[in-house]
């Protein structure tokens, strides 16, 4: 019989620091019902099976879980579309197939290696830029001074967004993170704040479209407005939802491995000093921070059908929680999983998730992670981290230090 109040204290903050003792014990009963119908999964081999599972929905997330939340950015992304226009606006991670299908081949088509490869230098500027800025200290912020600013400057540049406007974008995509935990604030004032976000980030999305299409540049939001040789043109209303899913999607995430991986290196010195001496080792170090260390906890989904997965059957309609980082850390699948080793060879994690919804960004985050994980290890000098553990923001699914104090004796 599952303990009914673990999972209810993985979302609780306190726990936040250190979830990994609660998910060993969610592993007991890797398929847990919970006494409010949530069935939560947190063991490698029955999230690998259901996220390949074509009875688990992203889309059709159950209403009277759902609840219009006073949230006006959640229940954009969630629910009210589909009581007006039938599901057209949501933006692909909300979405099955066959709409799912179409609108992500409209994306992987402008996310070619090209493109990652063209935002190398950018993103080796920038993360020099914003270490060279922090000359003279004695004590940084890696979150504020790093690890932030950077991943919505390469969205930015991405989309093809003014750089006057970065300023602006970091504001929103913060906002929207926030918005869009499960355990988001839903007061009046906060669903007043979200409600104008949204309402000034979509039109701004829709200007910018428009200016796309008059004067298309060698950018993604150009690329996606144009219309493509075999499945015509994506509408104007999912343009702007992918243009705000891959802010959302691409900015905290990529805050958070960043931050979770410097944090990890300093408290494995080691490990900090041989990725110092060979940077050749960044691909490893990198994929094993993702099963390690991963920014997105778990993922919801809702069971289409009855599923039969070990034995336990999740009923139809139930909400399934996907416990990535359970999974990440089951010692049937990994020896020795509560160990950082980036020399393990077995490393099949759920970092980017997996199956239908695997990240379209992976490549992109792979590459800006190891540039900057890169630079600061050979440029921070004799760094020590301030507290430990850091403050932790308080989001469960997306996980990740609010901020981190580094010492150091120069760069
Ligand atoms: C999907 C993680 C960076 C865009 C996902 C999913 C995960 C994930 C776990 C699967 C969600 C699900 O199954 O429901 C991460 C991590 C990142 C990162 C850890 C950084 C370290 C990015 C970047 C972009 C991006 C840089 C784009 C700029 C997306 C999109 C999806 C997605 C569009 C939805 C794909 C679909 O539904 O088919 N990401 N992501 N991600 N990610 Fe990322």
């Amino acid at each position: 019989m599952a303990d009914d109040t673990l999972f209810a204290q993985v979302l609780d903050p306190a726990h936040r620091a250190d979830p990994y003792p609660l998910y060993a014990r969610l592993r007991a009963t890797p398929v847990a019902r919970q006494s409010d119908g949530r069935v939560v999964v947190s063991s490698h081999a029955a999230i690998r099976s259901l996220l390949h599972d074509p009875r688990l929905s992203s889309e059709d997330l159950p209403p009277s879980r759902r609840p219009r939340t006073g949230n006006p950015i959640r229940d954009w992304f969630l629910n009210p579309i589909k009581d007006r226009i039938a599901n057209a606006h949501r933006p692909l991670i909300f979405r099955d197939p066959p709409d799912h299908d179409t609108l992500r081949a409209f994306v992987m088509a402008e996310f070619g290696i090209e493109r990652v490869r063209a935002l190398h230098g950018r993103v080796a500027g920038l993360v020099d830029e914003l270490i060279e800025r922090c000359r003279g200290r004695s004590e940084v912020c890696l979150v504020e001074d790093l690890s932030y600013p950077l991943p919505v400057a390469v969205i930015c540049d991405l989309l093809g967004v003014p750089e006057a406007d970065e300023p602006q974008f970091q504001a929103w995509a913060t906002q929207l993170a926030t918005a869009l935990e499960p355990d988001a604030r839903a007061d009046e004032t906060t669903r007043r704040a979200n409600a104008a976000t949204f309402d000034a980030i979509a039109a701004y999305m829709r200007a910018l479209i428009k200016q796309k299409r008059r004067h298309p540049a060698d950018d993604m939001l150009s690329g996606l407005a144009r219309p493509a040789p075999g499945r015509g043109r994506m509408g104007e209303v999912d343009l702007i939802a992918t243009a705000i899913l891959l802010l959302v999607a691409g900015h905290e995430t990529t805050v958070n491995l960043i931050t979770n991986g410097m944090l990890t290196l300093l408290r494995h010195p080691a490990e900090l000093e041989r990725l110092k001496a060979d940077p050749e080792r960044a691909p490893r170090v990198i994929e094993e921070l993702l099963r390690y260390e991963p920014p997105v906890h778990f993922r919801t989904r809702k069971a289409l059908g009855a599923i039969d997965i070990g034995g336990t059957v999740i009923p139809e309609g139930t909400p399934v929680v996907l416990l990535f980082a359970a999974g990440n850390r089951d010692p049937a699948r990994f020896r020795d999983p509560d160990r950082f080793d980036p020399d393990r060879d077995d490393i099949e994690h759920f970092g980017f998730g997996g199956g239908l919804h695997y990240c379209v960004g992976a490549p992109l985050a792979r590459i800006e992670v190891e540039i900057a994980l890169v630079a600061l290890c050979r440029r921070l000098r004799d760094p020590k981290l301030l507290a430990d553990p850091p403050p932790y923001r308080l989001g469960a699914s997306l996980r990740g230090p609010e901020r981190l104090g580094i010492r150091i004796a120069g760069i």
